[in-house]
């Protein structure tokens, strides 16, 4: 009998679980076993894995974050973590593994299958800026979250006469900022893609007041990069929270909205109020969209296993469901094109 390994790495989001769900149930009608790692890669390092069956994944289809639990452990990091991964892979008597993660997660899972250990990868990041695939699981959630406070931000910045300024998760690609802004119907929208200068930011906000309406939404991805002294010869940084950085080697972001925020209040008078959605946006329940995209994720990883492929990642492609080889995805994101940034702008100001 077979034995399939299934992961999950990095951030979690909603999805995962239905994910993990496909996985399982495709495995068992191949008559596969299955074992969940736990914490991502630190379940491999730790041999930290329990048997997964039917029962196990039953009633998790619509429930938030990852019971398989997470982390951002880079089996990677030195030569002795790769090897003793390897090693425990083997000890564990896997047969292929599906690591469902980002772009971190995705490039351990490419190592490992280049170094000869039949991996699949599920691409999941609300960001939505994995390379190759049109679709990651929890964006369309995140997306609808996001949205959604948005509409709330609006009745009270209404109601006060205030400039609001949304922060948003976002870290390379500002899909997040993008998408829930112009569903929103947010006046101005930041994405890392876009630097601006702050006077911009505030001519945008000023044209509207002066047009008569009396309040304002401007939602910011965490990664967008705002020059407020285009003077000093210096060009945009990222605001970071912490220089403290992970296994592979990034810092936390956040921050921009705030000093936007404080900006546009000191230099527009206007009322202004800053809120940053954070953690809520990855949490809680996935929407009929992520379910659907895990689903087909999960069952499609597992068909290929049992082609005998590896170093392969499942992905939506034209609106249709394929897979491509992992290390094509690797050191490169995925971008909002300029076209779809200049749709939400017709709706600023
Ligand atoms: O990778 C997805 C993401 O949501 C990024 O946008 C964000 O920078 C990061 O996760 C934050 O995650 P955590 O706080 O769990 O480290």
């Amino acid at each position: 009998m077979k034995k399939i390994g299934v992961l999950t790495g990095g951030g979690d989001c909603p999805g995962l679980n239905a994910a993990i769900r496909a996985v399982v149930r495709k495995a068992d009608a191949l008559n596969y076993a299955i074992v969940g790692l736990k914490r991502g890669w630190k379940g491999l390092m730790e041999m930290d894995a329990f048997e997964l069956d039917v029962g196990a994944v039953s009633g998790i289809l619509p429930k938030g974050g990852t019971i398989l639990g997470t982390s951002r452990t880079n089996p990677y990091k030195s030569k002795e973590d790769a090897d003793l991964a390897k090693r425990n892979f083997e000890e564990l008597g896997l047969d292929a593994l599906v690591a469902i993660g980002g772009e971190d997660t995705l490039g351990a899972a490419a190592k490992l299958a280049k170094d000869g250990y039949p991996v699949v990868g599920i691409p999941k990041t609300i960001d939505c800026d994995i390379w190759g695939t049109e679709a990651t699981i929890g964006f369309d959630t995140a997306t609808n979250i996001i949205s959604n406070a948005i509409d709330r931000l609006h009745t009270t910045a209404e109601s006060h006469d205030r400039a609001m300024v949304v922060e948003v998760m976002g870290r390379h690609a500002g899909w997040l900022a993008l998408r829930s802004g112009l569903a929103g119907g947010a006046d101005l929208i930041l994405i890392p893609e876009r630097p601006v200068n702050f006077s911009d930011v505030v001519s945008v906000i000023k044209k509207r007041h002066e047009k008569g309406k009396n309040f304002s939404i401007c939602v910011i991805a965490e990664g967008a990069k705002v020059d407020f002294d285009p003077l000093d010869g210096e060009d945009a940084k990222l605001v970071v929270k912490s220089a403290e950085k992970d296994e592979f080697g990034h810092v936390a972001l956040g921050g921009i909205g705030a000093m936007v925020s404080d900006h546009l209040k000191r230099e527009t008078g206007f009322d202004t109020r800053y809120t940053s959605l954070g953690h809520v946006q990855r949490g809680g329940t996935p929407t009929a969209y992520d379910r659907f995209l895990a689903s087909n994720f999960g069952v499609r990883a597992v068909e290929l296993i049992s082609e005998g492929k590896s170093g392969r990642m499942v992905c939506l492609s034209h609106g249709a469901f394929s897979d491509i080889p992992i290390e094509n995805v690797l050191g490169k994101l995925r971008y909002v094109p300029k076209w779809e940034y200049e749709v939400a702008e017709v709706f600023f100001g």
